[in-house]
């Protein structure tokens, strides 16, 4: 998005970001077919890009990551309108389990509504929770939740595009329930935008000062919306999963800060890490 125009979207309350997009997308989502899993485009509040082919592709990640099986038990956090869940409908069986869960109700309505009702193995949790960019409407802090599942009770917990949006005292938090929640050996696949000296280097190079609001350990993008986007520094968010007992075993560069991805090509870096 125009840094323009994407300053004057994150100016606007949350409520009526919602309702430009309802909007915009209004006149192509009355023809849409209603049965099926994709959402009418003005609901997608949670990126751009395709949904279906976006959902597919980290799911071929996840399975070259995350030593899937049908029978895996699967935590999405920050599940949104259920994009990445849509083809672990066909994949896991009966005997797997997929639960995800999301600060904003309509996102986790719809996928109770339309993933949840059809495969009963998959189900989704609103914990409203303040987020500047997608939650206003309670004080209650990420910083505080205790995950609502048992101890060592998943194989595969990703996060995308989540963490990004998460001042530093959550992504703590959450880094300490993952590695509570999560089985021995397991995996978590999750995305930042990583600061080190290549993306910093990169960012001044090409002029796009991405994060130009500097705060030590993480950075910025909009001072006003914080949570819109949050940039990690790499030291620090290597010591805060080592202190958590969480190996990093991969880091798979993204290309926003301009620099050479890695070999996704995705957007976000990627991190790939292990509970030992
Ligand atoms: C860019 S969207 C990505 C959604 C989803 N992971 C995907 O890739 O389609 C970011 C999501 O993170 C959710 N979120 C933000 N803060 C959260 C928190 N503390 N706990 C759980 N979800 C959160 C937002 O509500 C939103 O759905």
């Amino acid at each position: 998005m125009n840094p323009i125009i994407r300053k004057l979207f994150y100016a606007l309350p949350i409520p009526f970001r919602y309702g430009i997009r309802k909007i915009i997308y209004f006149p192509t989502d009355i023809f849409r077919d209603k049965t099926s899993l994709v959402p009418p485009k003005g609901m997608i509040f949670t990126g751009a890009g395709d949904y279906l082919k976006v959902g597919q592709m980290f799911f071929e990640y996840f399975k070259k990551y995350g030593n899937l099986t049908p029978e895996s038990s699967i935590l999405d956090v920050g599940s949104g309108i259920g994009r990445m869940s849509i083809p672990f409908t066909t994949y896991l069986s009966s005997k797997g389990r997929y639960e995800g869960f999301d600060i904003v109700k309509k996102g986790v309505n719809w996928c109770n509504q339309n993933i949840g009702n059809k495969f009963p193995n998959f189900n989704f949790q609103l914990i409203p929770l303040r987020n500047d960019l997608y939650n206003l409407s309670t004080t209650d802090k990420a910083a505080s939740l205790k995950f609502p599942y048992l101890n060592d009770s998943f194989d595969f917990v990703f996060l995308t595009s989540v963490f990004t949006h998460m001042m530093p005292e959550d992504v703590e938090n959450y880094i300490q329930q993952i590695q509570r929640v999560l089985r021995k050996d397991k995996i978590c696949f999750c995305t930042f935008f990583i600061i080190d000296e290549q993306s910093k280097k990169s960012m001044n190079n090409n002029g796009s000062k991405k994060f130009p609001y500097d705060y030590g350990n993480y950075s910025l993008m909009d001072k006003n919306v914080k949570e819109a986007n949050v940039a990690y520094h790499k030291e620090y968010l290597m010591t805060l999963f080592e202190k958590h007992h969480l190996q990093v075993t991969r880091f798979i560069r993204g290309n926003w800060s301009g620099v050479e991805p890695g070999e996704f090509n995705e957007h976000q870096d990627v991190l790939i890490i292990k509970k030992i």
